[in-house]
């Protein structure tokens, strides 16, 4: 019987998923090939420094650092994008599409940014394009998304898609630490990185927000579109009252399909305890699902690391093989085709905490309760803490019953001016449906 032809890789990043993706690649070799049916052997691989010591890679793999050794390899059937960052990295799949190479990438950001564009060159040179390590580390969602749950109509997506701040806001919950002590924690962890912009101000989860919202609604969501706020704003004070009023509050990614157009954003939100996003906690991710026919679907596990992201690429590395080594088709790229508008955050309607620090003095209530009241944002509950600063400050909190975002900031600002108000200290949106 004439022996398989090998199934040829090339690895762009040898970092911490490149080197648990080489490591996988080598030490799976026989249960790979037995699957697939060929040999899958790693032949090149693309880094910054060819000359660094790689302790992952068999000897025989080629490292480089140009780009064009990898490209045009004919031998190369799979690229496998594992470096990170908007360029060079767009460039290199999209030059690896263009020659009729597959390729496989863990790359949010490129997605976020590009991904329509990239699934139309995947489509026109018949290749695959996969990326389920692109979003929720190691838990199958991209693959769902695209197969499993096709039949749907995707109408809501609740997701915590970032292990840094799901792991600080945890921290803050259960210890009562505040902001600043608690990344100092996450980063002497290795959760948190030395600037940790991308994680805190919500703009890891916004890439992986618009890449879930774009295969769940089947229309071009952009990490542009994706409304963000961080966690910086949250304090010790707000888990409190979280508690005494029945939440947990998490960094939720938001999609939602209304009236012919999508929401979607991404901010601290409150969600009741009984809830189950309200119980994934640390370094975990979450990503909850409503369609007409599956009803209500949770998918949970590790959001980020070597092995679990290493799971992730494999998955894929292993549907293209085996297509490509049995003659079949390859799985397609998805067609996202339709652009459905999305809601300006003004027209947003939800539930509102407010958290106000104002002089402890009559009338007080009656005031800020008349600002509200004359936008139509009607109070669900108030909470007046007795405490009194030392400087003659009380806090109270308000919770309203759904009002729409635009009268809700509005109502902030003019509290902010009332001479009784020393300031509105937070508004965190509430994620329960009335
Ligand atoms: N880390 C995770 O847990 C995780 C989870 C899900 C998804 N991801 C995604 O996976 C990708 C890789 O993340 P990572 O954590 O593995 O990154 P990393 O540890 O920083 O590794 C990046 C690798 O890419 C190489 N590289 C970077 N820029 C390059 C360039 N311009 N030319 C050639 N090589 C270049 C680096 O080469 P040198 O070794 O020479 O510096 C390094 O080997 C990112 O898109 C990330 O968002 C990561």
């Amino acid at each position: 019987m004439a022996q398989a032809q090998d199934i040829g890789i090339g690895l762009m990043g040898v970092g911490v998923v490149g080197s648990g993706v080489a490591t996988a690649l080598h030490e799976k070799a026989g249960r790979i090939e037995a699957h697939v049916g060929a040999p899958v052997r790693l032949k090149r691989v693309l880094v910054r420094d060819a000359t660094k010591v790689r302790p992952s890679l068999p000897r025989d793999v080629h490292v480089t650092s140009n780009a064009d050794d990898l490209l045009t390899d004919r031998g190369i059937a799979i690229v496998v994008e594992a470096m990170g960052g908007e360029q060079p990295a767009f460039d290199y799949i999209q030059r690896a599409l263009h020659t009729g190479k597959h390729v496989v990438t863990a790359n949010k950001e490129v997605l976020a940014k590009h991904g329509p564009e990239l699934f139309a060159h995947a489509a026109e040179h018949g290749v695959s394009l996969r990326f389920e390590a692109s979003v929720g580390g190691g838990i199958p969602i991209i693959g769902p998304l695209l197969s499993d749950l096709l039949a749907n109509d995707l109408t809501a997506v609740h997701a915590i898609i970032n292990g840094t701040t799901n792991y600080m806001l945890t921290r803050m919950a259960h210890e009562g630490l505040d902001y600043a002590d608690v990344l100092r924690q996450a980063q002497h962890l290795g959760y948190a990185e030395a600037d940790p912009t991308n994680d805190v101000d919500g703009i890891d989860a916004a890439y992986k927000l618009a890449i879930l919202a774009s295969l769940a609604f089947q229309t071009t969501v952009r990490d542009s579109d994706v409304f963000r706020e961080g966690i910086r704003k949250v304090t010790a004070a707000d888990f409190r009252y979280a508690a005494e009023l029945g939440y947990a509050i998490k960094l939720l990614a938001i999609g939602k399909r209304v009236n012919g157009s999508v929401e979607a954003r991404v901010h601290p939100a409150m969600v009741p305890l009984a809830r189950p996003l309200a119980k994934v906690d640390d370094v975990l991710n979450a990503v909850e699902l409503e369609g007409d026919l599956v009803g209500w679907a949770m998918f949970e596990g590790p959001g980020a690391g070597s092995l679990p992201t290493t799971s992730a690429v494999m998955g894929d590395i292993l549907r293209i093989a085996e297509a490509v080594a049995s003659g079949g088709r390859v799985p397609a790229a998805p067609r996202i085709d339709r652009v459905l508008p999305v809601q300006p955050m003004a027209d947003l309607r939800t539930k509102y905490y407010l958290r106000l620090r104002a002089f402890d003095r009559p009338g007080v209530m009656a005031r800020v309760t008349k600002v509200l009241g004359d936008l139509q944002v009607s109070l669900a509950g108030v909470i007046q803490k007795e405490t009194i600063h030392a400087d003659g400050v009380a806090e109270i909190v308000v919770t309203t019953h759904a009002a729409r975002e635009a009268d809700v900031q509005e109502a902030v600002r003019l509290l902010g001016k009332l001479d009784v108000v020393r300031e509105v200290a937070n508004l965190i949106r509430v994620e329960d449906t009335e």
